[in-house]
């Protein structure tokens, strides 16, 4: 689908919501894996942490893939400045190397740089080395509601440290032909590392992205995915949407590049439909920090 090209795309700055997205108990920690490439991972990481910013919640990405697309979408610095591989080799404190993304209340992006792609070979000789990102997200994400942590298309020993940091595994799944080749390779390493390195890991969430409904294929995978993952898959399906692959080029999520386009407002509700799974219970919420939207007048 192409979108609404006759739109003006304007950023007029980040809009709030005016119904806040429902706080969890205490922070919920995500992996977004799969070692496919290209199946939307770091898209989805980005436009659910900038859509729950908007929501009044506080966000932390983390961008452990060395490609640093999650770093690029978010607008942070990131070639040259110190990220989170010099964190995992012990060089640097995660609040030091925490940056802010600009326009959001609370979005925060730990940045990857080049040098990541030597910490799969530099973390083998370490000491508790699938244990190093877990030490450093520990000492900071009481600051966070969500902390979501964007792997490279690998089960190599960085995304080993996301499983053993996290406590909830989203797994995105693009709607195409060989979507579940390969998913049973990223359960089974799931179950081994619930198993021997972090029990309290929970695959939680599963997101499709990329669907096309007018194509039978896409609304067969959806199918087949619900069949066997009734509780996990969030039933909002993430359009292919020109829009959404267009924001990066101009360092931005497509929640603020075309917040009003079919890609942005799919990311919004699966957003809130994390937010909702996860919320405390018996809260009311209220939360003065989020205002209202005017869509005429641009920000609020
Ligand atoms: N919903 C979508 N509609 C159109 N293009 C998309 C969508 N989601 C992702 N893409 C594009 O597909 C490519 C791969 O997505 P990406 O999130 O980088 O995957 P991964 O992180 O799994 O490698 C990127 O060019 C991205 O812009
Ligand atoms: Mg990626």
């Amino acid at each position: 689908m192409s979108g609404d090209d006759s739109r003006e795309t304007k950023v007029v700055g980040v809009r709030r919501l005016k119904e806040a997205m429902a706080k969890p108990t205490s922070t919920r920690i995500f992996t977004v894996a799969n070692q496919k490439g290209g199946v939307g991972k770091t898209t989805t990481t980005v436009n659910i942490a900038a859509a729950m910013a908007m929501g009044g919640l506080r966000v932390l990405v983390i961008d452990l893939d060395p490609q640093g697309n999650a770093s690029t979408a978010l607008g942070v610095e990131h070639r040259d400045s110190a990220g989170v591989y010099e964190v995992l080799m012990g060089n640097a404190q995660m609040s030091d190397v925490v940056q802010k993304v600009a326009g959001f209340p609370v979005l925060d992006c730990v940045s990857s740089n080049t040098s990541l792609a030597n910490a799969e070979i530099n973390l083998v000789s370490m000491v508790a080395r699938e244990l190093q990102l877990k030490e450093a997200i520990d000492s900071i994400s009481v600051n966070y509601d969500y902390v979501f942590i964007d792997c490279p298309p690998s089960l190599g020993l960085l995304t080993i440290n996301a499983f053993a940091a996290s406590k909830e595994l989203l797994i995105p799944i693009q709607t195409e032909y060989y979507a579940l080749e390969g998913l049973s390779q990223l359960l089974e390493t799931y179950g081994v590392v619930k198993k021997r390195l972090n029990p309290s890991l929970n695959l939680s969430t599963i997101v499709l992205t990329m669907f096309d409904s007018r194509t039978r294929l896409s609304n067969d995978v959806a199918a087949n995915v619900r069949s066997h993952f009734p509780n996990e898959l969030i039933d909002i399906p993430i359009p292919r949407a020109v829009r959404v692959s267009e924001a990066p080029s101009y360092n931005q999520t497509v929640m603020t590049y075309d917040p009003l386009s079919p890609g942005a407002i799919a990311y919004m509700q699966v957003a809130r439909e994390i937010a909702e799974r996860g919320k405390a219970k018996d809260e009311v919420v209220f939360d003065s920090n989020v205002v209202s939207i005017n869509y005429k007048g641009g920000i609020a």
